[in-house]
């Protein structure tokens, strides 16, 4: 199996693909009821960036993942992706065109190991369903599949674990590893590295560091130094409105950037 397979690589320099955004938002606008959570947004993402969103809690972050991904229907203003207007589309019709997301709230099967977890991620955009009375053997390459995502992410030896015993760390890797059994060309990462310990901080950012340069990553995160560290370009939400947008030397210039993050608490 390729690097490329894996969802692993490394990265190569810019090609006349990316002459179509891998991502579009037009105006895009959630209410909840009075509440405008995500007001306006306007953005362009290019095939393989590294995107990172910022922003205070309630910003707005969270619930634009979550209209791009299809969870919720927008309000007003339109998505497009790989220059296809899926603003209508559910989520599991934008997960096949490519979309995949990890949400803040861990989302695994507590009783099933692993190994489990992730071969029944693996089945699920796969055509063969699974039928009893097969042999193993015809979900030879979704075994395959499963465990070289096992092998990338470093959790081999938790291979026959319950997720329920390893530890919020690991299971945090083993939620992006799901996220990737769909081979994802646009993958949506909320706050991965909430909750984990800096050693397991670092671990996390090695390993998003390793992803396939072309797949598309947008990363929620809260931490300057690992947005800084991870991203291209950077948006800053605050009250569901684009604030500043740029490279990271932009926004750790912008003196807008700077008031929110040094002069509020943004927890
Ligand atoms: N399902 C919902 N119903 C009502 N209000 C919501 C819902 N989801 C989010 N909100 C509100 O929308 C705003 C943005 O929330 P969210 O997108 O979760 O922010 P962030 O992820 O940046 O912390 C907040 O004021 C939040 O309370
Ligand atoms: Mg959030």
């Amino acid at each position: 199996m390729t690097e490329k397979q894996t969802g692993f690589g490394h990265r190569k320099g810019s090609n006349v693909e990316n002459t179509v955004p891998c991502l579009a938002l037009e105006n895009l606008t959630k209410d909840f009821g009075g509440l405008r959570a995500v007001a306006k947004i306007t953005l362009s993402i290019q095939p393989g960036e590294r995107h990172v969103f910022m922003g205070p809690n309630g910003a707005g972050k969270t619930t634009l993942f979550n209209l791009i991904s299809g969870e919720i229907p927008a309000t007003d203003g339109r998505i497009v992706l790989f220059g296809r207007d899926v603003t209508q589309l559910a989520s599991y019709q934008r997960a096949a065109l490519g979309i995949a997301r990890t949400f803040q709230i861990t989302n695994l099967l507590p009783n099933l190991t692993v190994f489990e977890n992730l071969l029944l991620a693996c089945e699920a955009l796969s055509r063969t369903k699974f039928v009893m009375l097969w042999p193993v053997s015809r979900y030879g390459h979704l075994l395959e599949r499963a465990q070289h995502l096992l092998n990338d992410f470093g959790l081999g030896e938790l291979r026959d674990e319950p997720v329920k015993n390893i530890s919020y760390g690991d299971q945090r890797k083993v939620e992006v590893a799901l996220s990737l059994a769909t081979r994802p060309r646009l993958l949506l990462l909320d706050e991965p590295m909430a909750g984990l310990s800096s050693s397991e901080t670092h671990s996390m950012d090695l390993l998003l560091k390793k992803l396939d340069p072309a797949i598309t990553v947008l990363l929620i995160e809260h931490d300057m130094d690992v947005a800084l560290a991870f991203a291209e370009k950077i948006t800053v939400l605050h009250q569901g409105q684009v604030l500043a947008q740029g490279t990271k030397d932009e926004i750790r210039t912008n003196p807008m950037v700077q008031e929110i993050y040094l002069g509020v608490d943004v927890e």
